[in-house]
């Protein structure tokens, strides 16, 4: 059965996986590039990056994947909507590599970047989103991308099935948290911790099958 799974997110040690105020020239707020600095230091980000658990990890992002969902405030800063011209951060090549959902209640025509990235941006529920990310991927895995607004979103409606998370020790105090409204949601996964030498701690949240 294909998954929908989860990889490289960032949250801060008090559970903020975005600073903010979210801009055009901030795009994680005041939280800056510190959430993923583990990930920038390894060799899936940069060829002479490091090979350790961080890579490992790291490159687990791509693999077995057909198509990705993310929400709204991760595909661009506030009022993105209004700006014909803005196609994302990532440029004409955008590192996704698959049909990409984008969830707004503002959608507009689908998008064909270089490399097989084509953002399609709809107003779905989690669900009704999952199931056309799914119809894309053709047999592979679904990506929920961020940001955090949306993971909680999957993992509130219990749609997710793999979740890697990466805690950062830093303590950012304000931006969007992971957490709220999730009380309990740990038991239906099986959790597992590996702490890296760089000083982050990957978990994983595997869901349960008993
Ligand atoms: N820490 C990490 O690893 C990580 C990973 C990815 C992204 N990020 C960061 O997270 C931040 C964005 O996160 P966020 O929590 O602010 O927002 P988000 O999850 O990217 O997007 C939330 C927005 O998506 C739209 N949306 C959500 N569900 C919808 C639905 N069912 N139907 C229609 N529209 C829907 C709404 O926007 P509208 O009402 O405007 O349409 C909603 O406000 C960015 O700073 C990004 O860089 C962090």
């Amino acid at each position: 059965m294909p998954r929908t799974r989860i990889h490289n997110f960032s949250i801060s040690l008090d559970g903020f996986a975005t600073g903010e105020p979210q801009s055009l020239e901030a795009p994680f707020g005041h939280a800056g590039q510190r959430l993923h600095q583990w990930m920038f230091a390894t060799r899936f980000w940069d060829p002479s990056g490091s090979a350790g658990v961080d890579d490992a990890f790291a490159q687990q992002f791509a693999v077995g994947i057909g198509a990705e969902i993310m929400g709204s405030n991760k595909f661009g800063p506030p009022g993105w909507q209004d700006d014909e011209s803005w196609t994302g951060w990532w440029g004409e090549d955008p590192p996704f590599h698959t049909p990409v959902f984008v969830l707004t209640h503002r959608p507009r025509p689908a998008l064909t970047m270089g490399g097989g990235t084509t953002f399609h941006f709809i107003e779905a529920s989690p669900s009704e989103a999952l199931s056309a990310a799914q119809e894309a991927a053709d047999g592979l895995d679904v990506r929920v991308g961020g940001g955090p607004t949306v993971v909680r979103d999957f993992l509130a409606a219990g749609l997710v099935d793999h979740l890697h998370l990466v805690q950062v020790p830093i303590l950012l105090g304000r931006g969007v948290r992971l957490w709220d409204g999730l009380e309990g949601v740990e038991e239906s996964f099986d959790v597992e911790s590996v702490a890296s030498p760089s000083g982050v701690v990957h978990l994983t949240f595997t869901r349960r099958t008993d």
